[in-house]
């Protein structure tokens, strides 16, 4: 079997689908190399994640991905957020096949990119956890 249960759990039924209308914090990214387009809304109030909502346009794992990357930031401080990785993602969901970690790096840059856009709108510098490894987005070194 190729895929984990939670895998295909989160892919069927993705949790945090869905836009915010009033969200402080958009991100969006994508992986040129598949052309997946992945897109986080965050509202967050007194440095707290309230609530949290992603459209992805790609594969299965990246919605999975971006669905249980949602459900681990979901209540948490901005500080913990901060330190959500593609690899904690993929290991909540008991693994993802080896090509597919990329798709991983996908949800962890979007939300990344969705508190980046929060920082910038309150006028404050972007902490440097935000900012968004290249380099990494791609098994293939295409960023
Ligand atoms: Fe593009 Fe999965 S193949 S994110």
């Amino acid at each position: 079997m190729m895929y984990s249960e939670k895998v295909m759990d989160h892919f069927n039924h993705p949790r945090n689908v869905g836009e915010l209308e009033d969200a402080d914090g958009v991100g969006q990214v994508g992986n040129p190399v598949c052309g997946d387009i992945m897109k986080v809304y965050l509202k967050i109030t007194d440095g707290v994640i309230e609530d949290v909502k992603f459209k992805t346009f790609g594969c299965g794992s990246a919605i999975a991905t971006s669905s249980m990357a949602t459900e681990m930031i979901k209540g948490k401080t901005i500080q913990e957020a901060l330190t959500l990785t593609n690899a904690a993602v993929a290991e909540a969901l008991d693994g993802l096949p080896a090509h597919k970690m990329h798709c991983s790096v996908l949800a962890e840059e979007a939300v990344k990119a969705a508190l980046a856009d929060y920082y910038t709108r309150r006028g404050e510098p972007v902490p440097p956890e935000c900012r968004i490894d290249d380099a990494d987005s791609c098994p293939l070194g295409h960023g």
